[in-house]
């Protein structure tokens, strides 16, 4: 037990760490911040902005781009309310919610370490009967506010893409299997929004909905969980902190004839990082029903017309950008002097390179510098400059933000037209012509 308690506040130590660094340097600040925030939500800096794009993008590049086979939407976030009564989340998208009745505090009852004994005052004995709580976010769409003007937040972008696959086959006539993709924000009412960005009550997802003909699901879904290994591993994850966990029959979402989780050991323990999900012809079923349109398929030249079945990989940005943090936070001893660095892939690095001129006074040094910057910025877009106080001082700081490479600008450079490339990983110092950089 003692034990266990270490490990913990080893954890919550590592976790501190980094949501320190994150807002130190830029990455993620807490949502309204200025007025004392909201709980749930998160603002990303400059830096965060990048990281996240770069993630999206790799994501992007590999699940659509990179593919014959994906056909991507971008869905209104606000859609009319009988998709969700059609797919279930107007009954069914709740979490059990219990009231502690001394201190008033409201706790999801499933993550209680202890379920009689109120986290917040301590009381124990005080919480009721669990109550079944809706996450969406409801509101009003135009200037009436009745049961007719209902709207959602949507809290998954699944299903604007369910809702697209009609228009999808109409204008395309893709060849099964066939992907449609979409990422984009989805909102929660989270009960208990914790773990930083882990679970938050708005957050962006990854969704693809991979359509196959219903006897040929195994392949595809086989097929879709070794893609998101190579995503996870372009990710820079070690795969030792990588698990599957086959969800068992009764834990699965109620769409779900198989669920396999990835999970990942996050600085707060194995949790969940995305999931791959079998929905068999639940969502077009239920739209064919509740709109009263076909949602069948002909496979070219032959006469049968069925449902396609789904698979579908569901990914949370925070979720990776989380992970992809916490892989890259270390901390290190270089000429005896402790340093953090982030260890980012290159190609998920906020910042490429940095560019320094030696000292800030020297005016031809400055204007070299620049020339080089110039071009580098050119080439790789997130080029930093950065003159501030010494070398050893601005290599830290680009050390903390995880920038590979930092080129300095001396005295030499002036006559034989090379720079000093200093290595983020080994510190190494290299000089480079300027014709060769980049
Ligand atoms: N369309 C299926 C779906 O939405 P889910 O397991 O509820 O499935 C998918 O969510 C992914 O979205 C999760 O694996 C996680 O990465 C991310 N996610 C869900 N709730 C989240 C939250 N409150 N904050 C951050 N990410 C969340």
């Amino acid at each position: 037990m003692v034990q266990l308690t270490v490990v913990m506040n080893e954890k919550n130590q590592e976790l501190e760490n980094i949501v320190s660094l994150a807002k130190r340097r830029g990455f993620i600040y807490n949502g309204s911040d200025v007025y004392g925030g909201l709980s749930g939500t998160w603002d990303y800096g400059p830096l965060g902005v990048a990281l996240k794009r770069n993630i999206m993008n790799l994501w992007w590049k590999m699940f659509v781009e990179d593919r014959e086979d994906m056909y991507p939407v971008d869905a209104a976030i606000l859609m009319n309310q009988k998709v969700w009564q059609a797919s279930g989340h107007t009954a069914t998208f709740t979490d059990p919610l219990v009231e502690c009745s001394n201190c008033h505090g409201r706790f999801r009852a499933d993550k209680l370490d202890n379920p009689n004994k109120c986290p917040t005052c301590g009381s124990e004995g005080t919480f009721g009967e669990a109550r079944q709580f809706n996450m969406m976010f409801k509101t009003h769409v135009g200037s009436t506010e009745d049961d007719t003007s209902v709207s959602y937040l949507r809290p998954e972008t699944a299903q604007g893409i369910f809702t697209n696959y009609k228009n999808v086959v109409d204008s395309f006539y893709p060849d099964l299997p066939f992907g449609m993709a979409q990422q984009g924000k989805a909102f929660r009412n989270e009960i208990s929004p914790r773990d930083f960005i882990f679970r938050s009550r708005e957050f962006e997802q990854m969704e693809i909905e991979y359509f196959v003909e219903p006897d040929k699901w195994q392949v595809s879904f086989d097929a879709l969980l070794a893609n998101i290994h190579e995503y996870l591993n372009a990710l820079g994850l070690p795969s030792d902190k990588i698990h599957e966990l086959e969800v068992p029959e009764g834990d699965r979402a109620h769409y779900s004839k198989r669920t396999i989780d990835i999970e990942y050991d996050f600085p707060i323990g194995r949790e969940e990082l995305l999931g791959l999900a079998y929905r068999t012809d639940f969502d077009l079923m239920n739209i064919q029903n509740h709109a009263g349109k076909s949602m069948e398929y002909t496979i070219k030249g032959m006469n049968t017309k069925f449902v396609p079945h789904v698979i579908e990989p569901s990914f949370g940005v925070e979720r990776s950008v989380m992970a992809v943090l916490s892989a890259a936070y270390t901390e290190d001893e270089v000429n005896d002097e402790k340093r953090i660095v982030m260890k980012f892939p290159e190609h998920l690095a906020p910042v490429k390179y940095c560019v320094s001129p030696l000292v800030r006074n020297k005016p031809e040094l400055v204007e070299k510098a620049r020339t080089v910057y110039q071009m580098l910025k050119k080439k790789h877009g997130n080029v930093m400059w950065d003159d501030n106080g010494n070398i050893g001082k601005r290599y830290r700081r680009q050390d903390e933000i995880g920038t590979p490479y930092c080129v300095v600008i001396d005295f030499e450079t002036l006559e034989d037209n090379a720079v000093t490339v200093r290595d983020r990983d080994t510190t190494e110092q290299k000089r480079v012509s300027i014709s060769e950089l980049g």
